[in-house]
């Protein structure tokens, strides 16, 4: 059986974790978030002792550590396992995103990374979501979408998060996050987060989720894909 890999790559903010996971689980597909390889790496490095700089330890780690996702049978997000214990949380929290970026922009790491992000192609397909699925991961894909929205649209939705959550932070700090995120993110050497030239863009600034999902449904209703009632 063919596997359909559609790829949804965007910077923080943009929308792509919560419209990769419902497409997948539209359309019955495995669901890859890149991002928490990374941020899973971070972890595990606090949690060995492994510094950032050390490029040869953090290699080995990224090729190695005992990760796993468990898939909600009702949809939403999957938990997210390290060395067996549940760390969704915790690997969302800000050192952990920040630990995330810098260990991203080692070339060593990402090589160590991309045989495990292929694996999750397998049938009947998979929605990829991160910054390099499309250009790097999975150049070959059915379909490549590149989600957008601006600095400040994904500041006031991590607000709103955080807010959620009972965390009180400020606005403006947030914007200024985003923006130094979106710039080590888009300037550094190895997988810059950039449109794959054949993504199709989105941009979500004012948009509404069924809105996006929407328009993503529209993209894969006119390609390839069997999408069946979706
Ligand atoms: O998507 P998320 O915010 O969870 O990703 C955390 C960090 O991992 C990003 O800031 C980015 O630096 C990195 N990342 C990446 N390539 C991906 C996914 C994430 O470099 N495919």
């Amino acid at each position: 059986m063919e596997v359909n890999v559609i790829t949804i790559d965007g910077p923080s903010g943009s929308g792509k974790g919560t419209i990769s996971q419902l497409l997948a689980s539209r359309l019955g597909y495995h669901y890859l978030d890149s991002g928490a390889l990374y941020r899973l790496l971070a972890l595990a490095a606090k949690r060995h002792k492994v510094s950032l700089d050390d490029i040869e330890d953090l290699a080995v780690l990224a090729a190695h550590m005992d990760i796993a996702f468990q898939m909600n049978p009702e949809g939403g997000s999957p938990e997210v396992l390290l060395e067996g214990e549940d760390v969704t949380d915790q690997i969302r929290d800000e050192e952990v995103g920040a630990g995330a970026s810098r260990v991203a922009a080692i070339a060593q790491v990402r090589k160590a990374l991309l045989d495990r992000q292929r694996a999750f192609a397998r049938a009947p397909g998979l929605v990829a979501d991160g910054r390099d699925m499309g250009t790097v991961v999975f150049p070959d894909a059915t379909i490549k979408i590149y989600l957008t929205a601006s600095p400040e649209e994904r500041a006031q939705r991590r607000h709103n998060q955080l807010i959620g959550k009972g965390e009180s932070v400020s606005l403006a700090d947030l914007v200024e996050k985003v923006r130094s995120r979106d710039e080590r993110d888009m300037n550094r050497d190895i997988s810059p987060l950039v449109a794959a030239s054949d993504a199709i863009t989105v941009d979500t600034s004012g948009k509404s989720i069924p809105e996006v999902l929407e328009v993503v449904l529209d993209i894969v209703r006119h390609s390839e894909i069997s999408v069946g009632t979706a």
